[in-house]
């Protein structure tokens, strides 16, 4: 393809977004340094009004946050909750009153005809049997990600989302934003060219950040069921760090790569249409964490993604810190042949700068004087100044507005919209497997201590 050809290539002022057939509307591109609202508006149909009742398996801290989003969303009224510690139903009763069906036994949940959709936020180990479970019992079904805990099982999802019809949705948020959805239209614009790499960050300097929960004063043999949890893992004696920090141990948890690096691959194919990369290399390891925990508190991997009709082949490097000395954060940044674009949930920040091409003065020093004319001469035909001048320099972010609902609205409103049949989920089985196995190659490379590689057509290891 021509570079011209390219829709990825040259975005120059006189093509403008508002040809490219932008979901959000056209705008243009602001000069150096300008602030502009980010407005979802196109594409909100409104709701039906049929009323969907819902189920909550697994009741902690991400059950919670995902019940209080879902019930945001108009005709949605939550009817039953499960879970194994007592301490957690108690808190679903203060939270959503008197009233709830409760159980620790999902099956029990899942038994209940009044139940349309559920909630799947248990510890990872547990995705894959209470999905399957649930779509066998004909509820949609909104899962946590990652959507599973080792890759291979994800071929099991999507043969029961098949052979149930069922409706599943996995719960990376954060693609469902208008940051998310901005950052996409500008790519396909061409705002950064082509893709070359892609950096992602995040750096944490609490306990908290590093999965160090806190254990209820009442957690004991008689409040927790302890077996249950267990689940496919190894049986072992009573242990509420287990039971309650399970993050930190692999029989339960999918370290940094389930937990975080997830939501960046859900966020990355979103963006470039990608099936995913082809090879990682992991490493990192313990260095601060040491309480008993059998995963890395740094990693850091890099994997490449191949060349396909969306995207140009490239390099991403991805990142976790638990002992971010001096503070957290983190950072998504695309890096392209014109430009980089920081993608959020709620902003997007575009830098274009022009790339250069004439010689400066570092390398003109050891050209004598006549050369040097020559040389200005030669490049100054080769790239007449009025090109660059034509392409859309400077820096502009793109914002939210301040009552912006945020990406977890979204993505339950997509899911409700298409439990009710208006719409398609945005994260069914497969795309859920294609963000889980790319994640999950980073342990899979760590804990091998060699490079690994994917195929992600077939969605296998190699
Ligand atoms: N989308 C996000 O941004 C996001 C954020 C945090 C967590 N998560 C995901 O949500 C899930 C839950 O994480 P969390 O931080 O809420 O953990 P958590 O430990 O706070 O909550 C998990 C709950 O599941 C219960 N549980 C365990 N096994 C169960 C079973 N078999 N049946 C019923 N209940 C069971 C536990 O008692 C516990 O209350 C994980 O998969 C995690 O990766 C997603």
């Amino acid at each position: 393809m021509k570079p011209e050809q390219n829709p990825r290539r040259n975005f120059l002022k006189k093509a403008g977004l508002a040809t490219a057939g932008l979901a959000t509307g056209p705008y243009l591109m602001a000069a150096h340094g300008q602030t502009r609202p980010l407005t979802r508006l196109a594409g909100q149909a409104p709701m039906a009004n049929d009323h969907i009742q819902l189920g909550l398996i697994g009741c902690g801290i991400q059950g919670i946050y995902d019940t209080r989003s879902a019930l945001e969303v108009p005709g949605v009224t939550l009817t039953a909750v499960c879970d194994l510690y007592t301490g957690r139903l108690e808190r679903a009763t203060e939270l959503w009153g008197e009233g709830l069906f409760l159980t620790q036994d999902y099956r029990e949940l899942l038994a209940r005809p009044d139940i349309d959709a559920v909630i799947v936020a248990t510890p990872d180990h547990w995705h894959k049997r209470i999905v399957i479970d649930a779509l066998e019992a004909g509820k949609a079904v909104y899962c946590e990600k990652p959507m599973v805990q080792q890759a291979a099982e994800g071929h099991e999802i999507i043969a029961a989302e098949r052979k149930t019809g069922g409706i599943l949705q996995v719960g990376s948020q954060g693609m469902s934003s208008l940051g998310n959805e901005k950052a996409r239209e500008l790519y396909q614009a061409g705002a950064i060219g082509e893709i070359v790499m892609l950096d992602m960050y995040n750096d944490r300097y609490s306990a908290e950040g590093a999965w160090q929960y806190p254990i209820p004063p009442d957690a004991n043999p008689d409040t927790v069921d302890f077996d249950t949890f267990l689940g496919r893992a190894p049986k072992r004696p009573y242990d509420n760090t287990r039971f309650f920090r399970w993050r930190n141990y692999r029989d339960y948890g999918t370290g940094v790569a389930g937990d975080l690096f997830v939501h960046a691959f859900s966020t990355l194919h979103y963006i470039l249409d990608s099936q995913g990369p082809v090879r990682a290399l992991s490493t990192g390891g313990l260095r601060y964490w040491n309480d008993g925990r059998d995963v890395p508190d740094v990693t850091l991997t890099f994997y490449d993604f191949p060349k396909t009709d969306t995207h140009a082949a490239f390099n991403a490097s991805f990142r976790v810190n638990f002992i971010a000395g001096g503070g957290g954060g983190g950072g998504f940044r695309m890096v392209g042949t014109e430009g980089a674009m920081e993608v959020g949930q709620r902003s997007v920040k575009l830098s274009r700068t022009a790339l250069g091409m004439a010689p400066g003065g570092y390398s003109m020093v050891a050209q004598t004087e006549a050369n040097q004319q020559a040389l200005r001469e030669q490049f100054a035909k080769q790239f007449p100044p009025n090109r660059a001048e034509q392409l859309e320099l400077g820096e502009t972010v793109w914002e939210a507005p301040r009552d912006y609902q945020g990406g977890h609205y979204d993505h339950f409103h997509n899911f409700f919209e298409a439990v009710r049949g208006n719409k398609k989920v945005v994260q069914d089985a497969t795309f859920g497997l294609r963000a889980a196995g790319a994640a999950l190659l980073a342990n899979e490379s760590y804990f091998k201590g060699q490079p690994v590689a994917w195929d992600p057509v077939k969605m296998r290891l190699v």
